[in-house]
């Protein structure tokens, strides 16, 4: 049998530092197969190049709520999200040459809500969706773990909206919902979650370019027969962040909380 690997990684939020250092790990791995569950842009210094690099080296991505801001227009952000994604779009307008200018217009403008797949990894059959943030809310929607205690009514109707394993990202905190419901952090999971036919999950991914757990690492998942393992890689953050500062359009804040992972 074909053994299934793939990489999925999310929220690059054009941090380039964040995304070359997950894609040489993916690299290393010798996993080919990569999928982007969206926020390719937004808060961060290098849009141009983390969209190249997507477009590249992942075979699809699907719409997160910054590349959505950015392309159409930003919807309940803050002044400081807003501003970031008014000045992405106006750096991909710049751009002098024709081909690239288009190219990241066109892979902005195309880009799908939710994605799926069918594998047999291990012996277990998987049926598996992505999106950037809720099974029914796809690019919008954020999925706390806090909502298990506070709001498991929340994540009780989510869950009648997965089929079988849902990949999102968004909330930048990654970690494991189950239907009980529960979460748990892939510390407490020994950072493998192994999928299974008979249980449900929604599976957070964490950021590549803007973690939010208080580790400043950079996250993302691969999944190797049937386990989903998550990484994190120490980047050079102190680079990105002096860009976003040298950058009068975004608010320094971004870059403050790169250190912090918050
Ligand atoms: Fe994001």
């Amino acid at each position: 049998m074909k053994k299934i690997m793939f990489a999925v990684i999310s929220d690059i939020h054009s941090n380039l530092e964040a995304l070359t250092t997950v894609l040489e790990d993916i690299e290393k791995r010798g996993i080919k197969e990569i999928y982007c569950l969206g926020d390719v842009v937004g808060y961060g210094p290098n849009p141009r190049e983390c969209l190249d690099l997507v477009i590249e080296r992942t075979k699809w991505c699907v719409l997160g709520n910054h590349d959505y801001a950015v392309f159409y227009e930003p919807t309940n952000f803050n002044y400081s999200a807003e501003q970031a994604s008014f000045w992405t779009r106006a750096v991909l307008e710049a751009e002098q040459q024709k081909q690239p200018r288009d190219r990241r217009w066109e892979f902005l403008g195309q880009l799908p809500m939710q994605r799926s797949l069918e594998a047999t990894l291990g012996v277990n059959h998987a049926k598996i969706n992505f999106v950037h943030a809720s099974p029914r809310r796809p690019v919008n929607e954020y999925i706390f773990p806090d909502d298990v205690y506070t709001n498991p009514v929340k994540v009780r109707v989510l869950f009648e909206r997965v089929e079988h394993i849902c990949f999102v990202g968004h909330t930048h905190l990654p970690g494991v919902f189950l239907d009980e419901p529960d979460f748990y952090l892939p510390d407490e999971l020994g950072d493998v979650y192994p999928i299974v036919e008979h249980e449900k999950a929604i599976i957070n991914i964490g950021s590549v370019g803007q973690p939010r757990d208080k580790d400043n690492r950079a996250s993302y998942v691969y999944v190797d027969d049937n386990e989903v393992n998550f990484v994190r890689l120490e980047y050079d953050y102190e680079t990105t962040a002096k860009k976003i500062r040298e950058i009068e359009e975004l608010d320094n804040f971004n870059a403050d909380r790169l250190r912090d992972g918050r």
